[in-house]
This record gives C-alpha cells, sequence and structure tokens, in this order.
C-alpha cells in the first residue's frame, strides 16, 4: 500500500495550527524520517515537543535559493502548512521560493498549504493566492496533492459559536452544511495521501463532519446543557463589497463566504483506512474548556 520511495517528509509551518498535528502524524505513523523545515531558532514550545518526539529541525533563510536548497536535500516529499498571520504575505510569495528549491533538491511531492475548502473558482481573495500556487506547482513537474479538509472542527468558535457567551452568529441559512475535519484526522489524512495511488496529482476531499449550521448548533446546546441565542447576518457580503454600515471585518466577510460556498458535493473519505472522529468528541472538548 505504502509508497516506498517516500522516506523522508519535511513539513513547512509545523509550529503552526495544522501543521503541528500533521507532523504528530507523521512522527505517529512511524514510517517515514519527519523534518520540520523552520526560518530561524527560537524558543518555540512546539518546536521542541516535535523534536523530543523524533522530528529533526532544519534552519534555513527562506530569502536564499541555496540555503532552501541545501535544507531540502534528501527531503522526498514537502508539507507545506505555512502562513502569515503577521503581514498576510500572499501564499504564493510564501510558497513560490519553497517549490524553486524543491525542484533543484529533486523533491518528489509538494502538498501545499490548502487545508480549506479547496475551491476551483473563487471570487474571495483569500483563495486566489492558493490557485495562483497550484498552476505553478502543477507547471513544474513535481508531484502535487491538494488536501481540502473543510473547517478544521476546533476553530468552530471563530465560525459563530461563541461557546463562552453561549450564543451562535450564522453567516448564512442555518440549514446550510458546512464539512469540518478534527485536526488529529487532518494529520492522518495528510499522511495516508502518501500511501494511496489516487492522491497522485490529484484534489483530495475529506470530511469529519458535514452538518447544518442548525446541526452543530444543537451539539454545542447539547454539551454545554443550555439553549444558545442565535442570531443571523445573511448580507455580510454585499455589505462589505458595497461598505455598508455596520461594515463588517475581512474576517466577517470570510467567513461568510465560507458559509455560502464550503459544501462538499463529495468527498473521498472511503479511500482512506480509517473513519474520522466525529465531530461531538471536539464540541465537547471546546465545551470543557470554555
Ligand atoms: N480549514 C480551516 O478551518 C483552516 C483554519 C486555519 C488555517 N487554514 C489553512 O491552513 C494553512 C495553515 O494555516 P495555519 O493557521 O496552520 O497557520 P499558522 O498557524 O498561522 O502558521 C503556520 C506557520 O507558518 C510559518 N510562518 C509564519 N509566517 C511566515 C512567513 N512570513 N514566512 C515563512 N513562514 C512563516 C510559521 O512557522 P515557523 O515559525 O516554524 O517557521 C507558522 O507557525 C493555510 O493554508 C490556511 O489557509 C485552514
Amino acid at each position: 500500500m505504502s509508497d516506498s520511495s517516500f522516506r523522508t517528509v519535511t513539513i513547512v509551518g509545523a509550529t503552526g495550527s495544522v501543521g503541528y498535528p500533521i507532523t504528530e502524524a507523521f512522527l505517529n505513523d512511524g514510517s517515514y524520517i519527519v523534518k520540520i523545515l523552520r526560518r530561524k531558532p527560537d524558543e518555540n514550545e512546539k518546536a521542541k515537543i516535535l523534536v523530543s518526539k523524533g522530528a529533526e529541525i532544519v534552519y534555513a533563510n527562506y530569502d536564499q535559493k541555496d540555503d532552501l536548497v541545501k535544507a531540502l536535500k534528501g527531503t522526498d516529499v514537502i508539507v507545506s502548512t505555512i502562513f502569515d498571520r503577521v503581514n498576510f504575505t500572499s501564499l504564493y510569495d510564501l510558497q513560490a521560493p519553497l517549490l524553486a528549491a524543491a525542484k533543484e533538491a529533486s523533491v518528489k511531492r509538494f502538498i501545499p498549504s490548502e487545508f480549506a475548502s479547496g475551491y476551483k473558482t473563487v471570487d474571495h481573495v483569500m483563495y486566489e493566492d492558493k490557485i495562483k500556487f497550484r498552476e505553478e506547482l502543477e507547471r513544474s513537474g513535481l508531484e502535487y496533492t491538494y488536501i481540502h479538509t473543510g473547517l478544521f472542527q476546533e476553530f468552530l468558535g471563530s465560525f459563530g459559536f461563541n461557546v463562552k457567551n453561549k450564543k451562535a452568529k450564522f453567516y448564512g441559512d442555518g440549514n446550510t452544511r458546512i464539512p469540518t475535519t478534527s485536526l488529529p484526522d487532518v494529520g492522518k489524512y495528510t499522511v495516508e495521501t502518501l500511501k494511496i495511488p489516487e492522491a497522485r496529482n490529484a484534489h483530495i476531499r475529506v470530511t469529519g463532519s458535514n452538518l447544518t449550521l442548525n446541526e452543530y448548533l444543537q451539539k454545542f446546546e447539547k454539551a454545554s446543557g443550555s439553549k444558545w441565542e442565535v442570531t443571523e447576518d445573511r448580507d455580510v457580503r454585499y455589505r462589505f463589497k458595497n461598505k455598508i454600515e455596520p461594515i463588517p471585518s475581512f474576517m466577517d466577510d470570510y467567513i461568510a463566504y465560507e458559509t455560502e460556498n464550503s459544501n462538499f458535493l463529495d468527498n473521498d473519505n472511503d479511500k482512506f483506512s480509517f473513519i474520522p472522529e466525529p465531530v461531538t468528541k471536539v464540541i465537547e472538548t471546546l465545551v470543557s474548556q470554555a
């Protein structure tokens, strides 16, 4: 089942919210040499834990191609989970130097920083850079896999479910279906894409749960033992685009876009060897931590 030509996997952005569980999943799998590529040595707790579990850290200056090529020598697969929350540098600009170096270092497969809803066409800036990078990646001749997971279940709070105040804000109709996957399962799916032939040069869509907003709400209410207050804001995108008061934030516009567009018509779950965790488990954890 496994592609034995993949021995060494380098995760870029391993200290991030999705990079960390993906790196953990590779370490737990045990079939690979796991490296994490970082920009600079600093006191990063997550990096320390990953090293204690068996990952090797490699540092490189991402602006220096030779440095990156050296850092990537011997890598068979790059998993990019990079994201710049400080300057919001485009994902194209962040990943293009990695791809150029990967090609020179004879990396075989590049898994880019996707891990969301996987649209092929978009009218939202968050996705434009991902799609521009896909075009560059496909021209490069490297193998690729685009992994689409829907929303991370651990991020339901940012999607309008305010556990602390027991309030939900829907950015669309309550009957809208939203695919979600837990972060540990995103990690496991990512590892297995290296072992299934269908993932070579393909879009892979996986989903832990595919419930409506109302159904997620019911689970939050059950876990917290009380009814929640619900509001709906259905014209966020229109107000954002036309600067109509109250003008929504960029993130509100993004969440409204996701609410309208993130439903997968089908998924590839049956190509994988495991059943994803139901969302109930993550919701119970979110409620217990609030
Ligand atoms: N489906 C969802 O619900 C969802 C939610 C959030 C994100 N995502 C997607 O998941 C992917 C990763 O996002 P994330 O939230 O995990 O990212 P993140 O936690 O913000 O950061 C990822 C890592 O990128 C590296 N990084 C940050 N700025 C950088 C820069 N300027 N240059 C190079 N490296 C930089 C850092 O690693 P080092 O410091 O170790 O170098 C950082 O830990 C993105 O494609 C994003 O769209 C999806």
